[in-house]
């Protein structure tokens, strides 16, 4: 899969992506990231890509033809490539939506600046558009690596072990369970006995069980949507009740 992307500080990008798996992955060909300055497709002498909005008020707002000009130049040389723009406007980014677009050829990133872009960038030359939360960043520059570094992760080949994508957090609706490893002890903090058993079966259990409960106390809008056994939903109703009534007296 190969990512393209378009923004005013390329440079931004040098170092999360020259490390760990993301740089393993371009350095084995399974993925391809090229950085692009906007600047090169404003045709102006001092290549400018924002102006002042119409009707006045706070700020720059980043002109259409620079960014239309890229994106048609882009598209036209790698077909398929869906183009999103990051906005806080934007759907939000979630492990689904990256599980999709990991299967695309390619995606042309589109990084705002300022007050944004022009509003004839979003209505005439993106596919989509991306929110990686609500909150507002200065740049569209650290909402694409989030989104370069989640969606890339979940590319064939990416991370070595397949299994570590599918059982994680947010992959099935379920947080992960609680994760320990060497010593076993750490001064009075211990490791939870099951876990050094050996017994699979039971080391099976105990962390569906305990995903089921960080859920629940977490993040319960998700439990819903997790398919949860009719045994499993009274046992999580059990737990719960006792910790209320250890809390309440
Ligand atoms: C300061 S923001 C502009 C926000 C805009 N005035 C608004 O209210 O929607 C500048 C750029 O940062 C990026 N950005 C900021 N927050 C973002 C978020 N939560 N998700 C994705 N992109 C974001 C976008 O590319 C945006 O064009």
């Amino acid at each position: 899969m190969r990512f393209d992307i378009v923004t005013i500080f390329p440079e931004m990008f040098n170092g999360p992506f020259s490390s760990s798996i993301i740089k393993r992955a371009v350095d084995d060909g399974k993925i391809e990231i090229s950085l692009h300055n906007l600047r090169q497709w404003a045709r102006d002498k001092h290549h400018v890509t924002d102006d002042y909005p119409f009707g006045g008020g706070p700020g720059m707002v980043m002109k259409v033809g620079p960014i239309a000009e890229a994106v048609d130049d882009l598209r036209g040389r790698f077909e398929g490539s869906v183009v999103a723009l990051m906005t806080p406007q934007g759907e939000p980014l979630t492990h689904g939506m990256a599980k999709t677009l990991s299967s695309l050829p390619g995606l042309i990133i589109l990084c705002g600046r300022y007050e944004g872009v022009d509003e004839r960038v979003r209505s005439n030359y993106c596919d989509m558009e991306i929110s990686i939360g609500d909150y507002v960043l200065t740049g569209g520059e650290i909402p694409a690596m989030a989104l370069v570094d989640t969606v890339a992760r979940l590319v064939p080949g990416v991370v070595g072990d397949i299994q570590s994508t599918v059982e994680e957090s947010h992959s099935g609706y379920l947080l992960e369970y609680p994760q320990y490893t060497r010593p076993a002890d750490y001064k009075e903090l211990k490791t939870p006995e099951v876990l050094l058993s050996g017994d699979h079966a039971k080391i099976e259990r105990w962390r569906r069980d305990q995903s089921i409960l960080r859920t629940a106390r977490r993040r319960p809008d998700l439990l819903e949507k997790a398919g949860l056994t009719d045994e499993e939903k009274q046992k999580l109703k059990q737990t719960m009740d006792k910790e209320d009534i250890r809390a309440n007296g």
